[in-house]
């Protein structure tokens, strides 16, 4: 499917706004509760009309949906959840008129355990060729009755499962996630297929799930510091033996190699969470990843010393590569800006989430600094990602009850980790049914909060001073005046903080004090009073 002429443009991932969409929450197109690509298709325009650029998708694949579609039993089809693959390429036709790229989602670092690779692998001998495709290996003690290493699961418990035949399986995020051996030729060329698979059928690129776990160190030795450091790594300190391995450089060569091969400048995304940037810049050299999510700026909360170290090291880094800074502060992974800005929450509970039993956000407050932050990203130059529903000023569901959760770290950890299903709420489209437009019966997979009413799309579009109508103001602006092709200078450093994009300043207001604004103003996330910015409000100002 050609790509329309009006996207054939240079290196637009240098400077877009990506807009993720969660396909389950986005809008459901056949009254089931569950998102779906004919809603995604029916609901496009509205997201040309609030100006960006492209679009990235969760998983949509077949998939028993044990972590929300990030366990890919099929990587080349549509789950029947979701559609089908006409649908697919309807919602891409649709996309493409409307000029918005389609980036999507791939998840290589593991398959489902419904996988038929990880199928024939459990019924195939220890040793074979189909127990090849993962990390099988025999246990530790007398009779194999301990796993292999002291790897722990992102989502909480051990790594390893143990299988009938006594061998275990590694997998860094749920039992259900096996991870694959990539040091296996044949799964390599799995892949290769599966990118050209998807090329082939028109999409704009891909967003990598956790690239910087996909190779593992020789004989997969233990966690060297894994009482301090969980499943996880410790910055500065000697990269873990399941994060960061050299040998992954090699695949992103091939995959770049892949892309560059198809016509229209097709980019991945890498959802790369290695520190410092000055060692994630050896990801997005020139022939490797285009660009990376930028979870320092996203990690910095809304601090001002944090923030300007984030921002000087991003640049410093990617510049030195000639890679796209990228800029992020939202996902379907982590609390929603909204409410990580109304309550003192640091990056272990945002990604763990807010229940009903912990200290529960000012989303009042948190909205005034999330519109402020997001007037501050805007304006920096470089590519900006988007998540679902920020445009509309949403806070995360934090009280949603136990039984409706599902979000895997839930169970593994007995529920002492609520898990991410409070920024996964599907959204509110119109004010009015049970879920508020999100479908048409009423029905969602998740339940809203109350407040989901009111923020509403139908409640704020055309609204002078709706936070869709700021969104938009922003983002046409953005365009207009080129801010993410442009430059970038301190003006100051200090509680106003504050910075230059050509004739643009960008202005934040971290002091307690009403400050006096130069220049012709263009715009603020909140009213100016008197000319005055108020403490916690951006302003755009023409210099
Ligand atoms: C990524 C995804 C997350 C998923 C995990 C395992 O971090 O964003 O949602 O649970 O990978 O695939």
């Amino acid at each position: 499917m050609p790509l329309h002429p009006a996207i054939e443009g240079a290196q637009w991932w240098r400077s877009g706004v990506i807009y993720q969409i969660y396909p389950r929450s986005f809008a459901d197109g056949n009254g089931d509760g569950m998102g779906d690509l004919k809603g995604i298709t029916q609901r496009l325009t509205h997201l040309k009309d609030l100006g960006v650029d492209a679009v990235w998708l969760s998983p949509f694949y077949r998939s028993p949906q044990k972590d929300a579609g990030y366990d890919v039993s099929d990587y080349v089809s549509v789950d029947p959840l979701f559609g089908t693959l006409d649908d697919f390429d309807e919602m891409v036709e649709e996309a493409h008129r409307l000029s918005l790229r389609v980036m999507i989602d791939l998840v290589p670092n593991h398959t489902s355990s419904e996988h038929e690779w990880f199928q024939k692998a459990l019924k195939a001998a220890p040793g074979s060729k189909e127990r090849s495709y993962y990390h099988f290996k025999d246990g530790r003690g007398k009779n194999g009755e301990l796993p292999p290493n002291n790897w722990l699961s992102m989502f909480g418990g051990p790594a390893w499962t143990r299988v009938e035949d006594g061998q275990w399986y590694v997998h860094l995020f749920d039992s259900s996630q096996p991870d694959l051996n990539w040091e296996n030729p044949t799964v390599r060329q799995e892949f290769e297929n599966i990118l050209r698979f998807w090329l082939d059928r028109g999409v704009d690129g891909f967003r990598v799930d956790q690239p910087h776990a996909m190779a593992k160190a020789e004989g997969l030795p233990d966690h060297p510091y894994v009482e301090e450091a969980g499943a996880g790594f410790i910055e500065g300190r000697e990269n873990p033996p399941m994060w960061f391995q050299d040998s992954v450089h090699e695949i992103f060569r091939d995959w770049r190699k892949i892309l560059d091969s198809y016509p229209g400048d097709r980019a991945m995304c890498g959802e790369a969470y290695v520190l410092p940037l000055s060692f994630m810049a050896l990801w997005v050299r020139p022939d490797e990843f285009h660009q990376t999510f930028n979870f320092r700026f996203l990690d910095a909360g809304w601090d001002r010393e944090k923030l300007v170290s984030a921002i000087d090291e991003s640049f410093e880094a990617f510049d030195g590569v000639g890679a796209p800074s990228t800029w992020v502060l939202n996902n379907h992974d982590v609390l929603r800006h909204v409410s990580r800005f109304g309550g003192d929450y640091g990056r272990t509970t945002a990604s763990d989430g807010v229940g009903p039993n912990n200290p529960q956000p000012d989303n009042v407050a948190g909205l005034q600094k999330a519109r402020a932050a997001t007037l501050f990203m805007l304006g920096l130059p470089g590519a900006s990602y988007l998540y679902q529903g920020e445009e509309l000023g949403l806070p995360d569901h934090t009280t949603i009850a136990d039984e409706h959760r599902q979000d895997p770290t839930f169970f593994r950890t007995n529920g002492q980790r609520v898990g991410r299903d409070g920024c996964r709420v599907p959204l509110p489209w119109e004010m009015g049914n049970a879920s508020n437009g999100f479908s048409q019966t009423g029905k969602a997979w998740l339940p809203q909060p109350e407040s989901y009413a009111a923020l509403a799309r139908d409640q704020q579009v055309e609204k002078p001073g709706s936070t869709l109508t700021m969104y938009q103001q922003a983002l046409k602006l953005r365009g207009e005046l080129k801010l993410g092709e442009g430059s970038f200078d301190w003006v100051s450093k200090n509680d106003v903080l504050s910075y230059q994009n050509g004739n643009v300043r960008v202005v934040h207001n971290f002091s307690n004090q009403p400050v006096k604004l130069d220049g012709e103003l263009l715009l603020s996330s909140m009213p100016l009073a008197a000319g005055h910015l108020l403490p916690n409000d951006t302003a755009w100002v023409a210099i």
